[in-house]
């Protein structure tokens, strides 16, 4: 008896994380859409850019570490100088509409694409967070 309820409880585990493994496969997959409609004409299929004009995506010291200037790149755009790693930029993104899931399915392709390693943790409230503080950002006189 305590066999058979140890068994199912090992399978509902299982059967648990084959469907988040899923959902993320998804989300990827609909992230890969996204880059290639609203980024990948800038910022190129393999997310390499044009050095000095289109800033890399991939392979970037900066967004291994952190998603936070992706994400507001995304929502708020850049304009003028910007410096990644130790590479100039002075042209202009304009801001990218989308909703906050969009953005974390965006995420999880570039990440699981290009930083397979890095430890940055994707989730809505990280997003929900930037789309705040951009707001706040934007009210400033
Ligand atoms: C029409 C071209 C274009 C498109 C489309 C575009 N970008 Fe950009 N992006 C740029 C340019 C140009 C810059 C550099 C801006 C500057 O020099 O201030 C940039 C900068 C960036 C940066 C660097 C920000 C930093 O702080 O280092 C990130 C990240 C970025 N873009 C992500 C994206 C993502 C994600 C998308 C798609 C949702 C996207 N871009 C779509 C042109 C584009």
């Amino acid at each position: 008896m305590l066999k058979w309820a140890t068994c199912q409880l090992l399978l509902a585990g299982l059967a648990a994380s084959w469907c988040v493994a899923d959902e993320l496969d998804t989300s990827i997959a609909r992230g890969e859409k996204i880059y290639q409609q609203e980024c990948l004409e800038c910022h190129m299929d393999d997310g390499t850019g044009v050095p000095e004009v289109f800033p890399h995506l991939a392979g970037s010291a900066t967004f291994a570490k952190s998603a936070d200037r992706i994400i507001d790149s995304i929502l708020a755009g850049n304009e003028g100088q910007l410096v990644l790693d130790g590479q100039n930029y002075t042209g202009l993104m304009l801001p990218v509409p989308l909703e906050n899931a969009e953005i974390l399915d965006l995420l999880r392709y570039i990440y699981a694409s290009w930083y397979p390693q890095s430890k940055v943790k994707l989730d809505v409230k990280m997003i929900q967070l930037r789309r705040a503080l951009a707001a706040e950002k934007k009210q400033e006189p």
